[in-house]
């Protein structure tokens, strides 16, 4: 018998580029290796795990206590946060799709040299009995020299749905008492470590403490300033007016059984989002798109 992950090399795998294997049995990763960069993308949730360009340490975060199991999510990478962001009382945090199984859809090599990787879901009995919408949600992810990650949700309904949403992206830091966020001067943020105070932010986000905030009105880039990686990661978006920056620190950490000690020192998340003030109504028929596109500088 023929295995998925044998399907799945013999439908999409593209040669020296893309091929697949298994985080832990049945949880198929492409592995994508160019000479323009590495990635790992796993088709349970979406999710992009990793990205390092050529000549770069990696960018995205993992924890080494990160759980790879199905129905749970990855802590770490990107998680795909739809059809809401945030928490849903009697509803999965963050909505259901990071703990469910994608599809392919295809796999490509354009002209610069990217690969390009589709993969989808739709609405099925699982999902309906969570939230009752028709949709079909792709992820393309396009890996180069610069990461872009386009969530694009169909309603395939006859009734407009509204949803939130976040590529809820973790990013590796060298220092993070070292580490600043920059673009997000002067705007507003709802501060969850707060019970969701309205703020405003003066000058650079610098961390000394849990850090979770709602940056409403933000579509401009964020840079990470990394001092102690001696690097700046761009994140550039479209479609998103909401930028979520968070760090659980030391306290939170010891709480969650997928982070190990100490390691919220070298990570954080700039998150490309809609939340808040800025959900999404996509009317029946209708496509939107939400993008993030991480560079280092
Ligand atoms: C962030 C939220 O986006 O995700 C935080 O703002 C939350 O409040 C964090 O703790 C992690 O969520 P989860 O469900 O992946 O542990």
């Amino acid at each position: 018998m023929t295995s998925t992950l044998d399907t799945l090399n013999t439908s999409f795998a593209i040669a020296n580029a893309l091929h697949f294997s298994e985080a832990n049995p049945g949880l198929p990763v492409a592995e994508i290796h160019t000479p323009l960069a590495s990635a790992r993308v796993a088709l349970h949730g979406g999710h992009v795990l990793s990205w390092q360009p050529a000549g770069q340490k990696p960018v995205l975060w993992v924890s080494k206590a990160a759980i790879f199991e199905a129905g749970k999510p990855v802590r770490g990478g990107v998680p795909v946060c739809w059809p809401w962001f945030g928490a849903v009382p009697g509803k999965p945090m963050h909505g259901f799709v990071r703990t469910m199984m994608w599809q392919v859809r295809g796999t490509d090599i354009d002209a610069a040299g990217q690969v390009v990787l589709r993969l989808g879901i739709r609405d099925d009995a699982a999902t309906r009995a969570l939230w009752d919408r028709a949709f079909d949600l792709e992820m393309v992810v396009t890996v180069g020299t610069t990461l872009t990650m386009a969530l694009i949700t169909r309603n395939t309904g006859d009734v407009p749905m509204t949803i939130t949403q976040a590529l809820h992206t973790y990013f590796c830091t060298g220092d993070i008492t070292q580490t600043v966020v920059q673009g997000l001067n002067g705007d507003s943020y709802l501060d969850k470590v707060q019970n969701f105070a309205v703020c405003q932010q003066s000058g650079d986000v610098r961390f000394t403490g849990e850090t979770d905030r709602i940056y409403t009105e933000t579509a401009a880039d964020s840079l990470i300033n990394d001092a102690a990686g001696g690097r700046t990661i761009r994140i550039a978006k479209q479609g998103s007016e909401t930028t979520v920056v968070w760090n659980p620190w030391a306290e939170k950490e010891k709480g969650m059984v997928d982070m190990a000690a100490g390691e919220y020192q070298q990570m954080l998340c700039v998150e490309t989002c809609n939340a808040g003030p800025d959900a999404v109504t996509v009317a029946a028929g209708e496509t939107r798109s939400l993008v993030a596109r991480i560079s280092v500088e």
